[in-house]
């Protein structure tokens, strides 16, 4: 189910257009879709990059959709894609069925890395910028470092519950309280603390050392995120959002502006930036 075309020579070497087909399909929380499928990108994509999946049924829509990943499993060629419905696209994939076939471009992009330094790692997390931090979480667990996690939604019915879990059973027995690993905020109060995480995050390192920050979320939370991280001196990866259109670097759609000046492209410098590099 692998066709290398021209179009993506030069491209990572493993970036390729692979099939998939839906096994799972269903709402995890409100807006909030889950899709499980098989593909061969299962065994190739690492934590942080990401896939630009085509949705079938409409010829008129022909842009991909780009998403991360919360799980890939490479014996069961498993990949687990956890999407808000926001516009056109994600509401024709959440259309998908059982059975149902299509595309995928990946893995694409450069992922999360491994703190060069030695300390405790803090994950951040807003809206449906969560699947690439449970990836993120499980990389650390695997490593052995050690972690908290901050998620925020803007209301209790949005959190994805069972990712919420997730964390919880990833993040090590250290004989601490569990709360003070995943702690949970949302705007309204009506799960965990009211807040924004850039509140909880403040708080938690007033009394916490942290070597190393990961984030993926609405632009301006990781903007707050990189500027508590800069005035910590705690180094910092974001995962960045753009529009994308091909996914590889071919159609120069999703700059980012750098502060040593100039423009990278999210889908093949990115998504994962050192957030000090970045112009917020
Ligand atoms: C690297 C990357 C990873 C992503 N991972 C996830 C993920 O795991 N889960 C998830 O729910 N979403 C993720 N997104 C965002 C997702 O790609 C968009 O929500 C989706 O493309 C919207 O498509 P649509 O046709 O439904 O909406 P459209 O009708 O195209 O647009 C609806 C709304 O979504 C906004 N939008 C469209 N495309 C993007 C985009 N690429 N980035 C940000 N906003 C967009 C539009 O401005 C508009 O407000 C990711 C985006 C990128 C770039
Ligand atoms: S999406 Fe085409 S260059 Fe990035």
């Amino acid at each position: 189910m692998t066709i290398q075309p021209d179009s993506l020579a030069g491209t990572a070497s493993a970036t390729g257009v692979h099939g998939f087909e839906v096994f799972s399909n269903e709402a995890v929380a409100d807006g909030v879709w889950r899709m499980r499928c098989h593909t061969p990108v299962a065994s190739l994509i690492a934590p942080g990059q990401f896939v630009n999946v085509a949705v079938p049924g409409d010829s008129a829509h022909i842009l991909r959709i780009p998403l991360s990943f919360s799980v890939a499993q490479a014996t069961s060629q498993t990949l687990e894609l956890v999407y808000a419905v926001v516009g056109e696209g994600t509401r024709r994939l959440s259309c998908m069925r059982v059975g149902d076939t299509s595309t995928m471009v990946g893995p694409c992009g450069n992922g999360w890395a491994l703190p060069t330094h030695e300390g405790r790692a803090l994950l951040v997390a807003g809206g449906v910028g969560l699947p690439p931090i449970v990836a993120c979480a499980r990389m650390l667990a695997e490593a052995s470092v050690g972690f908290d996690v901050i998620v925020g939604a803007q209301t209790s019915a949005k959190h994805v519950e069972y990712l919420l879990d997730e964390l919880r059973r990833l993040a090590p027995d250290e004989g601490c309280d569990c709360a003070r690993k995943v702690l949970v905020c949302t705007d309204d109060g009506t799960l965990g603390t009211r807040g924004f995480t850039t509140d909880v995050m403040a708080d938690l390192i007033a009394d916490r050392p942290y070597a190393q920050a990961y984030t993926c979320g609405p632009t301006p939370m990781m903007a707050g995120v990189a500027r508590l991280c800069a005035k910590r001196d705690i180094a910092c990866q974001a995962s960045l959002e753009r529009m994308m259109g091909c996914g590889f670097g071919a159609c120069s759609c999703c700059n980012v502006a750098l502060v040593a000046g100039g423009y990278a492209l999210c889908c093949k410098d990115g998504p994962v930036f050192d957030a000090r590099e970045v112009v917020w």
